[in-house]
């Protein structure tokens, strides 16, 4: 933030608005900052991809007990605070019923890669994981943009 050079020796009426004018450019841009605070979501969301990320590593190792344990970490992730939770549906309208439809997709193809990962099923596993991705991709594709613009004022 730039702020301008306050002199605090000026006690004219000029100085004195100069100071006001600049108090109230500090709030209004800290204010601005505080409305465009990432969503918890989006660390949640960060989390979803460290996960799919560990899944592709332990796939290439056959590591199935390692895909087995991380399945759940995604199908089940933690879901945002209730108050934001709050503001995401009321953004979402009559969308938000999709959006959790987009949620459970992954959480059911997830669950199905744990299963395979325990069984032991390579290929099973494989194809569960790319179901999981398209459903990440499907939510991403209807809404990601939106919710850019909507809590974010369209920042890339
Ligand atoms: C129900 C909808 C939905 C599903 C399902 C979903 N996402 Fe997201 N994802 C979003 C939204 C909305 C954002 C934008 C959030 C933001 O910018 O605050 C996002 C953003 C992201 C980001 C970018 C975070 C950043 O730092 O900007 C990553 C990574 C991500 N998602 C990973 C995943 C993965 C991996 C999956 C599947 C396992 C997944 N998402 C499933 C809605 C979804």
């Amino acid at each position: 933030m730039t702020t301008e050079p306050i002199s605090p020796n000026v006690p004219s009426g000029t100085g004195a608005a100069t100071v006001l004018l600049a108090l109230s450019l500090f709030f209004t841009s800290s204010v601005a900052a505080a409305v465009s605070q990432p969503l918890e979501l989006q660390e949640i969301m960060q989390e979803l991809g460290k996960q799919m990320r560990f899944v592709a590593g332990a796939i290439s190792r056959e590591d199935w007990d390692a895909v087995a344990s991380a399945a759940p970490k995604i199908g089940k992730h933690r879901t945002p605070a209730l108050s934001e939770k709050a503001r995401i549906m009321a953004f979402l309208g009559s969308n938000a019923g999709q959006f959790r439809a987009a949620d459970r997709q992954v959480e059911r193809a997830a669950m199905k890669m744990g299963v395979a990962a325990q069984r032991r099923d390579g290929a099973a596993a494989i194809n569960a994981y790319a179901e999981v991705q398209q459903a990440c991709l499907a939510c991403h594709q209807a809404h990601r943009q939106e919710f850019r613009a909507h809590f974010y004022g369209n920042r890339p």
